[in-house]
């Protein structure tokens, strides 16, 4: 059995695109595997969230992924801060980090063009801290998109790093749990591009069907095919692509036929997706209502995540220490 690492921004709202991007994949890990999933919120403050705001958008974002399915009675689902250790072996790492090669990471170059005023130390060392949350608990597989390819290719670094200048094989060295050919990327519903948060071209979990309708119903499309079996445009085929998720396989295939013969009116197409669409994430959207009322639920569940974190982070913590030299008198 592997042991899976995966950190989840607090950015909060999650939407379709993260829904079919990854979470879909980590319901699927976390019955195979030892998982634990996290909510970076150390790693949050690299840009410096108001207190008033850093609390809310970690309890929505515990709520939307649990919401989801992710499961805290098969997954070791915490908070990052609630396992101080983390923040030790971060520390303990980057005497090992060297600022060249943080210099060099692409998250931080773009970071240092997107806000220049706030070229902080934490965000420098970001790939640190990422390495100690996975290495903590001798992770073996870290789903990762794209982005953060570079930031777990340092992991491996920091790793061999550690085993080599100690001389000891302690740490494994994850890999990238690509999930391939099965990452399905969502476009967005303005015609071009992926969906993302702030492209404001999303369809939110926890979006009401009103707004659901609302915002399908303005998609961007075309003005319709004219020849038969036309190539789709690509707001067309973003459509497309979204119906293949959410809506059943003869629905795809009764507008496929429609625009094939240049039949399709789209705002029946779009008709039918909005109603797919809220199918799926109506329940979603309830039981995240439901669950950012249960404190005392959401309380508990994060005790015993911490708590399973903090063993498994301790005991590494505690043998790093002593490989290190360091000994009690
Ligand atoms: N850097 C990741 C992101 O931006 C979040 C993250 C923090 C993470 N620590 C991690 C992901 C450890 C995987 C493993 O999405």
């Amino acid at each position: 059995m592997d042991t899976v690492v995966s950190g989840i921004r607090s950015t909060g709202n999650l939407h379709l695109g993260n829904y079919f991007g990854a979470i879909k994949n980590f319901l699927k890990m976390q019955k195979e595997n030892n998982c634990f999933f996290f909510i970076a919120d150390y790693h949050a403050l690299t840009t410096h969230p108001k207190p008033a705001d850093l609390h809310g958008n970690i309890k929505q974002v515990l709520a939307e992924y649990l919401a989801c399915g992710i499961d805290p009675e098969v997954a070791t689902v915490f908070i990052q801060s609630d396992v101080p250790e983390v923040a030790e072996l971060y520390l303990l790492l980057n005497m090992n980090a060297y600022v060249g090669e943080l210099e060099r990471t692409a998250s931080f170059k773009e970071k240092v063009r997107l806000q220049p005023d706030n070229v902080n130390a934490g965000l420098l060392t970001y790939p640190v801290l990422m390495a100690s949350d996975i290495i903590i608990h001798k992770a073996n597989k870290v789903p990762v998109g794209k982005d953060q390819e570079q930031h777990l290719e340092m992991t491996r670094h920091f790793a061999r790093r550690f085993n080599m200048m100690y001389e000891v094989n302690y740490f494994p060295e994850p890999d990238a749990y690509n999930f391939g050919q099965q990452l399905v990327k969502i476009p967005g519903l303005d015609g071009t591009g992926k969906m993302g948060k702030s492209e404001g071209n999303g369809v939110f979990l926890a979006d009401t069907p009103q707004e659901i309708r609302k915002k399908v119903m303005r998609a961007v499309t075309d003005t319709g095919p004219t020849s038969p079996n036309q190539e789709q445009t690509e707001p067309v085929k973003n459509l497309f692509t979204i119906m293949n998720v959410v809506s059943d396989p003869e629905t795809v295939k009764f507008f496929t036929e429609k625009y094939a013969s240049c039949e399709i009116r789209y705002g029946d197409m779009k008709k039918q997706l909005a109603e797919d669409i809220v199918k799926f994430t109506e329940p979603i959207r309830l039981r995240i209502t439901d669950l950012l009322s249960d404190n005392e639920y959401l309380s508990r569940v994060v005790a015993a995540g911490a708590e399973k974190a903090r063993a498994s982070a301790s005991k590494t913590v505690k043998e790093v220490r002593e490989i290190i030299g360091y000994r009690g008198f």
